[in-house]
């Protein structure tokens, strides 16, 4: 006897059972997203290096890595979703479940713990209610902990969406959650004025820059301190054994300077990658020793429209392919 199958019916997405790569999202939604995903890919010279930001693009768009959003990432890049789900599960930056709209790190690493980070893990978990990875009953809040954010000069560390709190306490700590709920504006004890929300935190990561990655002070005079106590007492690193420093440059002791023995190999990195160091003409070879705080730090970001930041980013690609 012969069973008849019916023609699977489609779910209100659009979806029909066993269909490959379904997305879930409407077409608009689809379609400004596939938009956003060429962008990106064009990025890489394999599209597939495009899944990291692509993954922090669907969590702006989701708030989490959500199962559209994998499917999704395979159809634009022509993987398995098991492949993407393999990348997505190795990374704590992406959430398996609904984030709140701030997520609330707490360093719990040794400097931080025991500089106090454990006391504030332990006030905002009883203050919150919710332990690791867990959202407070409003959405506002997904209280994690977290290792070391390399900001140990301001132990104990708290970041709102990878803003830097820093010298926290239990009860300043306290504050900024009971802020955050209320939505009242916190500011970051570094870098942007305000913080903003998971999602668009996300977007930023995804490679959408929202113009602010320069606004405010970069390395705090906790950072500064060392390198300006080297400067008030004249200190200087030893060099390298074997090495003799030729006007400016490090050359092999007896050998030619490094400037003239791999002129041809090195031009292209030391005239054109990267920012050029305060003070440094832009093309000139990066001078030994010279110091760079990230307060003097040229702007990189899109954002810089200037005729220098265009030259700096052609030299960069010229580098690149060189
Ligand atoms: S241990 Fe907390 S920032 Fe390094």
């Amino acid at each position: 006897m012969s069973v008849q199958h019916e023609t699977p019916a489609a779910d209100p997405a659009g979806r029909v059972p066993g269909e490959r790569h379904a997305t879930g999202y409407d077409v608009a939604t689809r379609e400004r997203l596939a938009a956003d995903a060429a962008e990106i890919m064009a990025r890489y010279p394999q599209e597939r290096s495009a899944l990291l930001p692509m993954l922090h693009l669907v969590q702006s768009e989701d708030g989490y890595v959500s199962p559209r959003g994998i499917a999704f990432c395979a159809a634009q890049l022509g993987l398995t979703t098991a492949e993407v789900s393999a990348v997505a599960t190795f990374y704590t930056q992406y959430k398996r479940h609904p984030n709140g709209t701030y997520t609330v790190g707490v360093c719990t690493n040794t400097l931080c713990a025991v500089m106090g980070g454990d006391a504030i893990w332990e006030e905002l978990t009883e203050h919150l209610g919710v332990d690791h990875d867990e959202t407070t009953e409003d959405g506002a809040i997904t209280l994690e902990r977290i290792e070391c954010n390399a900001a140990c000069d301001y132990a104990p560390v708290v970041m709102v969406n990878w803003e830097f709190f820093d010298d926290q306490t239990p009860e300043s700590a306290r504050d900024v959650v009971d802020r955050l709920r209320e939505g009242v504006p916190v500011a970051p004890s570094r870098g942007a004025a305000s913080v903003c929300t998971f999602r668009e935190m996300s977007r930023v990561l995804a490679g959408f820059a929202d113009g602010r990655a320069d606004e405010g002070v970069g390395a705090g005079p906790a950072t500064l301190r060392g390198t300006l106590l080297a400067k008030e007492k004249g200190w200087r690193a030893p060099d390298f054994p074997d090495v003799q420093h030729v006007e400016g440059q490090v050359s092999p002791s007896g050998g030619a300077p490094a400037g003239q023995a791999q002129a041809e190999d090195a031009k292209p990195a030391a005239t054109g990658a990267g920012p050029t160091p305060a003070g440094q003409q832009p093309g000139a070879d990066p001078k030994v020793g010279a110091e760079e705080s990230s307060a003097d730090r040229p702007a990189t970001t899109p954002s810089d429209t200037s005729a220098e930041g265009q030259e700096r980013r052609q030299r960069t690609d010229d580098a690149k392919e060189s």
